[in-house]
């Protein structure tokens, strides 16, 4: 059994990237790593890495998308350990970027009528209060 006096840490996904970067941070600081991978060789290929740089690491196979390995995974680690202190459920994929859309310029708000003055002589045909007017009756 795992000593339990050492905070204890299974990150699925830890053979490569952000998990396996977290894995040696964490071994670093003494932490009890579970190293879940789904792949046995890239996941022993990671834990050697780690355990060579002075980490307590247990190699974990790990699919997350298969409850039989889940489950499988759950009975090793308890066969370490009868306590989980943290979780990290990293596995994934990190997606391709995309640039964001490039947004169209606004169309101006701004009239380019001139401004009316309410002056005579100056009226504007399109304004409000001096614009054209009906000619009725006269
Ligand atoms: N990198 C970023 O900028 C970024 C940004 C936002 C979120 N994230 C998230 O952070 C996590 C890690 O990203 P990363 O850049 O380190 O990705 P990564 O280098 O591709 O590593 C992903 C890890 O997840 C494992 N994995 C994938 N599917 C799995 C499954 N079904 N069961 C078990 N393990 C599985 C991979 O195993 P294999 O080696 O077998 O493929 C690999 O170990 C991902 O969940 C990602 O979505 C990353």
């Amino acid at each position: 059994m795992t000593n339990t006096e050492r905070t204890s840490v299974l990150i699925t996904g830890g053979n490569k990237g952000l998990g396996l970067e977290a894995a040696r941070r964490l071994g670093e600081l003494g932490w009890t790593i579970f190293l879940g991978s789904r792949d046995e060789d890239r996941g022993r290929a990671a834990a050697g890495k780690l355990a060579a740089g002075g980490a307590n690491v247990v190699l974990v196979p790990l699919d997350v998308t298969s409850d039989e390995s889940v489950a499988a995974a759950e009975r090793l680690v308890r066969e370490h350990t009868d306590r989980l202190d943290v979780l990290i459920n990293n596995a994934g994929a990190p997606g391709r970027a995309s640039r964001p859309r490039r947004r169209r310029p606004r169309r101006s708000t701004r009239s380019t009528t001139p401004t009316c003055t309410g002056r005579s002589g100056s009226r504007t045909p399109s304004c409000r209060c001096c614009g054209p007017r009906s000619i009725r009756g006269s």
